[in-house]
């Protein structure tokens, strides 16, 4: 398929994904229009507010990209149609859940979005059109998105129809909290696919600010499959070394020291060796599901239970921490309150997908625990969404607070879950003041000092920590 040069670029999916990965294409080509375009009304109408602070995605930096891109030749609309008919290349950005229901429930990818966005390019898109995945998929997912493209199109010649539309596979592998730098210094990008005039055109767009050594081109189902396992491998260093912090803490070592004597040898690495409350995100437990799946259709059951222990061990720390607070706390938290640090995921976001904060949380109101809920980006909205999302309703049992003094008062226990860099800054001398003694500190992240939290009479716990 022949692409002369790209004028107009289109996204399907407006969400975590889509929106920064369009904004920094459009920042860093400024001749091509980029228009992300979603079914969700309420979602464009957000990410074209006039207050940057009330866009959908919190992310360092977006607002710098945006205020330089957005009306200029960055646009957010719904006007689906329009937007892929004049589209050279469509990006296909829309969630992909574990199905509920059904064959492959609770493992397999649910890809009827993309199915119906592949529908919609079908019928809408005029000319040659390159059909990127962005989305995380199962493998061999284009060859379903091939033959929806190809199905002839009674307006179209069967000719005409076969050679319009060249499906490549491009998956992101930006992470939350730093998609910005993520997408404008990628470790590299991946590109499959057969078609080496409408590789040449993607490519085209990253050349413009990736080095051509880092932008990597494989067969289809190698980058499919590369993005699943390159999730299922990060998490597993979480999972082995959250597996090594319930050893340290039982046999008097410091998971903290062993991350770093280990890490220190360059063949394993420093990175991705922080023991916490398990990994959450929209990806690693989905993708390592989905991975399962696949392995076990394909008929390698070994290679299945290998994967799936990761999920399992995941799932067990955070049961862990909430054992051992109730365990901590005489054996009960009923009628106690307990002010949760962190709601999102992770630092330096506002999701709260699979965030371990909402598993625990969810644990301890249950054990009967009044929980005083602070996070510096997660609205009392979404937690309220959360926390009722499968449960009964737990009013009454739990408060959104502002500020962290507020949080602390009367409460028998801080538990730190999220990351953020303001909860290793806190004066823990003020807060204990605050608290009922004996009031216990919970770390899960390892950010507070715990020479200031002792010194401030507090009882201290913090994970894979043998020693304190
Ligand atoms: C992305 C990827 O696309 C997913 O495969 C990956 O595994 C996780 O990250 P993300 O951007 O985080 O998903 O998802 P989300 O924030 O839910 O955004 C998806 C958007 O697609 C939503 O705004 C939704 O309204 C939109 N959508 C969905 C469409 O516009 N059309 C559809 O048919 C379905
Ligand atoms: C991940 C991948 O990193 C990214 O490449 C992919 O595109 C999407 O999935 P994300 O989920 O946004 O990104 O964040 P990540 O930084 O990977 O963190 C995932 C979870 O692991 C978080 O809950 C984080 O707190 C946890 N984590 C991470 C640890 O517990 N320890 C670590 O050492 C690193």
């Amino acid at each position: 398929m022949k692409i002369n040069s790209i004028s107009h670029i289109c996204c399907i999916g407006a969400g975590y994904v889509g929106g920064p990965t369009m904004s920094v294409i459009a920042d860093r080509c400024p001749d091509i229009e980029v228009t992300v375009i979603d079914i969700n009304k309420d979602r464009i109408d957000a990410w074209n507010e006039k207050d940057l602070r009330k866009i959908p995605v919190y992310e360092p930096g977006l607002d710098e990209v945006l205020k330089r891109a957005r009306g200029r030749n960055l646009f957010f609309s719904t006007a689906i149609e329009a937007s892929i008919a004049k589209a050279d290349i469509v990006f296909i950005s829309v969630n992909t859940p574990i199905k509920s229901k059904g064959v492959g429930a609770g493992q397999a990818s649910d890809i009827r979005w993309v199915e119906a966005s592949a529908r919609q390019v079908a019928k809408y898109a005029k000319g040659k059109t390159i059909v990127v995945e962005k989305s995380t998929l199962p493998v061999r997912t284009a060859a379903a998105i091939k033959s929806i493209l190809e199905t002839p199109n009674k307006n179209i010649s069967e000719d005409e129809s076969c050679q319009r539309f060249s499906v490549l596979s491009n998956p992101e592998f930006l992470a939350e909290g730093t998609a910005i730098k993520d997408l404008e210094e990628p470790d590299r990008v991946l590109i499959g696919g057969d078609d080496s005039s409408a590789i040449e055109a993607l490519k085209s767009i990253y050349l413009r600010w990736v080095p051509k050594e880092q932008i990597l081109c494989t067969n289809l189902w190698s980058s499919e499959l590369s993005k699943l396992i390159s999730n299922a491998f990060l998490a597993q260093r979480i999972s082995s070394i959250n597996a090594v912090s319930a050893l340290c803490e039982v046999t008097g070592a410091d998971v903290r020291e062993v991350s770093k004597a280990i890490g220190a040898d360059h063949r394993i690495g420093k990175k991705f060796l922080e023991a916490g409350p398990g990994f959450g995100g929209s990806c690693f437990k989905k993708d390592i599901l989905n991975l399962v799946y696949l392995c076990n259709h394909f008929g390698l059951p070994e290679v299945a239970s290998y994967w799936e222990q990761v999920i399992e061990l995941n799932a067990w720390q955070q049961q862990r921490i909430y054992r051992t607070i109730l365990h901590k706390l005489f054996g009960t938290v009923n009628g106690k309150k307990l002010a949760i640090l962190g709601f999102a995921f992770k630092a330096d976001t506002n999701d709260t997908r699979e965030s371990p904060s909402l598993r625990i949380a969810l644990d301890l109101l249950e054990e009967g625990a009044l929980l005083s809920i602070h996070d510096p980006k997660v609205s009392e909205d979404k937690i309220f969404e959360d926390l009722n999302r499968n449960e009964a309703a737990w009013e009454g049992k739990w408060s959104y607070v502002k500020t962290i003094s507020e949080a602390v008062i009367e409460a028998d226990a801080v538990l730190i879950l999220t990351d953020w860099k303001e909860y290793a800054e806190l004066d823990w001398f003020d807060l204990a003041k605050k608290m009922r003694a004996p009031a216990w500190v919970f770390d899960t992240r390892s950010i507070v000092e715990p020479s200031q939290i002792k010194s401030a009479g507090l009882n201290f716990w913090r994970v894979g920590d043998g020693v304190n």
